[in-house]
């Protein structure tokens, strides 16, 4: 096999959930660090914007503007930035990812702004129980090895009431839609992807993470088999993303 193909394998293998999952993407997100933003935007034509602002409106902060919010998966703290943005808001952000050249690329967006950046895996958060008023994650829960382990911490660090977003790509249902969305992921992003980050297997890696993600009811399921309750999800862009909203049961309730 030639190195390559390696690469390429084990892009395939960490997409579909393998044991080298982890490690690699925490290996790919550290390398596409200084280009993230950049590609992200480009490859989204910025509709990623305008996504990051619905999903982070559902997680209503005016239900709490002075309590304690976590950017889960957060990469360059786009959705933390945004929160802190937010009119009346004056509580806290978390910003807690694994790959820390990804927080690192964005430390300059966060000066002055109430915002934690946290080196943490998604598994094993380093907050106490009961703590936060809510939690989002964008475009980050299907990166992660051990979906169920995190949905269930995320669970764990919630006040009772309090809310976790959920953001995330998603394939369109629609035939003809899912026929050019797969044409476009499968083959024009990774080659964009590739010219812009230099790297080779990243952008080969985000179409097949997405195609072995959980569809949108199957997460739902999952986020419930998981302990959320008020589960409900929205498509967005014809299904190309979804948002699913969950919140902690109060104590005595489901
Ligand atoms: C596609 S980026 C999303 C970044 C950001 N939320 C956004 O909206 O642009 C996915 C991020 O998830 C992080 N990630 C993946 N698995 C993780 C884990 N187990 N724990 C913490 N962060 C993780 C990666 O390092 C990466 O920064």
């Amino acid at each position: 096999m030639l190195a390559t193909d390696i690469d390429s394998a084990t892009a395939s293998a960490a997409a579909a959930g393998g044991a080298e999952k982890r490690a690699y993407v925490k290996r790919i997100f550290s390398e596409i660090a200084p280009r993230y933003d950049l590609l992200n935007h480009v490859l989204s034509l910025n509709i990623d914007r305008r996504w990051r602002r619905k999903a982070i409106a559902r997680l209503e902060v005016e239900r709490d503007q002075a309590g304690r919010y976590l950017d889960l998966c957060a990469g360059t703290m786009d959705v933390a930035v945004e929160i802190s943005r937010l009119p009346g808001f004056r509580g806290l952000v978390v910003g807690a990812d694994f790959a820390e050249p990804m927080l690192k690329a964005g430390a300059g967006k966060i000066s002055g702004s109430g915002i934690t950046p946290v080196t943490a895996d998604a598994v094993q958060l380093p907050i106490a129980s009961g703590q936060l008023a809510g939690a989002i994650v964008a475009f980050g829960i299907r990166n992660v090895a051990g979906l169920d382990e995190a949905l269930r911490e995320a669970l764990r660090i919630l006040v009772p009431g309090g809310r976790f977003v959920v953001l995330e790509f998603s394939t369109p249902r629609i035939r003809i839609l899912r026929a050019l969305y797969r044409l476009y992921f499968h083959h024009v992003l990774p080659l964009i992807g590739r010219l812009i980050s230099g790297h080779r297997t990243a952008y080969q890696y985000l179409p097949r993470s997405v195609a072995n993600f959980p569809v949108e009811e199957e997460l739902a399921r999952r986020m419930e088999a998981a302990g959320f309750a008020k589960v409900t999800w929205t498509s967005l862009s014809f299904g190309v993303a979804a948002i699913h909203v969950a919140e902690r049961p109060m104590p005595g309730r489901k």
